[in-house]
């Protein structure tokens, strides 16, 4: 990668000229350097927060000249570090928090227009004001912003009946790296005109350029749903499962999790007033919704009886009421926080063929315990994607610190055993979280070699002095 220059006093004023009192804020603005979990804390030289795309592009072009490095920001909530720096406090943070307007919502053609600042839950609500459904959903709805949904791809709980952010945008309006503006906010369905630049765009975590704007696919609303907990007797019941439920469900699935007993156990321990429906009884759950027209529950409810009476599942708890759907759906959205606060050496972001899930987690369970037999794994995720997230923590007992100093090693072992098995099923080491700059040396070691000097091939020809969020995706 180029050498990139540590920004001068001169550079940095220019900047905050530019920009006028309100749209910069000092590099050690603690708000910007810390992640979700807790594990690292970035640096930058200095946080700049533009206006509108006219600003974005100037930076970009002044970053450019001065060779300094920019790291896109959008709510700070990616789990994978591509939105700090970790190496040095050279760059520039650019956050899109100020470009938050949802410019328009067209229902005659199921879209809308949204600046990338835009929080998520904000979307979702202007989309349900006008009786329409924008589906991507995640546990980080509340502070997510689209800009950084799309430039990781993000996944969440619908993505099994709508697809990853990259099946919702239509368009993007981008600044490239060279600070030109890309005007590609097209609320078509079909435009086959040459490459794809949306498509490069998404997922990229702004390594290719910053997303500034995005036309979006709105959805019907779907007037009923319902919400079921359920305890299964193994993950190879939750696949026959979801295999009944979509022949007698159709595509009004909207979610299908995967949680089990020591996921329970850690949520107990950190969130005592949630409860378990079942009280501690069982070993494997799946927490389905469905929404669709109206009779959707009393076909549900019926379907879930005969996969009792087929043996698919042991017991199950409808939610009568939104709010006990609500309290259902917090157990599933809490597990990130709770696996946090329980001290977990690792988290998986792991993806496998969905008919493979109950031999991934067999296996991977078998190798990590040989590792050593202490070890908990809260196994959970989305199911019906193939998309599982294992947590692992130390034996009961003994606090994380303690552990990591008595097995230094572990914590690469783990991840080494998950991966591996991962990587001997064709499954991806990242099946939504992104590469960042935590899953670096993972992708050069099991991306596919002819793949991963396309990809450099193209930040090369797009970013040739790397000045877009240096350090994240590539390893050199
Ligand atoms: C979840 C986050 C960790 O599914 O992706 O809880
Ligand atoms: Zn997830």
């Amino acid at each position: 990668m180029p050498e990139l220059q540590k920004p001068s006093e001169e550079f940095l004023n220019s900047l905050k000229e530019l920009l006028g009192s309100t749209g910069w804020r000092e590099g050690d603005d603690a708000r910007y350097l810390e992640e979700p979990r807790g594990n690292f804390r970035g640096q930058a030289a200095l946080i700049v927060l533009p206006a509108n795309v006219e600003e974005v592009s100037e930076i970009v072009k002044r970053c450019s000249t001065a060779r300094v490095g920019i790291i896109p920001y959008g709510g700070g909530t990616g789990l994978v570090s591509g939105q700090l720096s970790l190496e040095n406090d050279h760059s520039i943070i650019l956050s899109l928090e100020r470009m938050n307007k949802i410019r328009n919502v067209d229902v005659k053609n199921d879209s809308m227009l949204v600046e990338a600042g835009c929080i998520l839950a904000d979307i979702q609500s202007a989309a349900l004001d006008e009786n329409r459904l924008f589906p991507l959903s995640l546990a980080s709805e509340g502070s997510c912003r689209i800009g950084g949904n799309l430039a990781t791809n993000a996944g969440g709980i619908q993505v099994i009946r709508y697809g990853n952010a990259r099946d919702l945008c239509l368009g993007i309006e981008a600044v490239l790296p060279d600070g030109s503006i890309y005007h590609g906010l097209t609320p078509l369905r079909k435009d086959n005109t040459g490459y794809d630049l949306r498509h490069m765009m998404i997922g990229s975590e702004g390594t290719l350029g910053i997303i500034t704007a995005a036309s979006l696919k709105l959805f019907p609303n779907p007037q009923n749903t319902a919400t079921a907990f359920c305890a299964i007797p193994s993950p190879s019941h939750a696949i026959s499962l979801l295999k009944f439920c979509r022949e007698e469900m159709g595509e009004t699935i909207s979610a299908f999790e995967l949680m089990c007993a020591q996921g329970m156990k850690v949520l107990a321990n950190h969130f005592p007033q949630e409860q378990d429906p079942f009280k501690g009884e069982y070993n494997w759950f799946t927490l389905i919704e469905i929404a669709g027209p109206s009779g959707i529950e009393e076909k549900f409810e019926t379907m879930l009886m005969s996969a009792f009476e087929n043996g698919f599942l042991l017991d199950s708890v409808i939610a009568s009421s939104s709010a006990q759907s609500q309290a259902l759906w917090r157990l599933r959205e809490l597990m990130a926080e709770a696996n946090k606060l329980e001290g977990a050496i690792c988290s998986s972001d792991t993806s496998v063929p969905k008919s493979q899930v109950d031999q991934f987690i067999e296996e991977t369970d078998a190798a990590l315990l040989a590792l050593h037999p202490g070890l908990r794994v809260n196994k959970y995720g989305h199911m019906g994607d193939g998309n599982l997230h294992f947590n692992v923590f130390p034996p009961e007992g003994i606090g994380k610190a303690q552990f990591l100093s008595t097995y230094p090693t572990i914590q690469k072992d783990v991840r080494l055993v998950i991966d591996k098995q991962t990587h001997q099923m064709n499954g991806s080491i990242s099946g939504e979280h992104g590469i960042g700059r935590l899953k670096r040396n993972e992708l050069q070691r099991y991306s596919d070699p002819a793949k991963l000097a396309v990809m450099k091939s193209i930040k090369a020809a797009l970013d040739p002095h790397g000045i877009m969020n240096p350090g994240a995706v590539f390893s050199d």
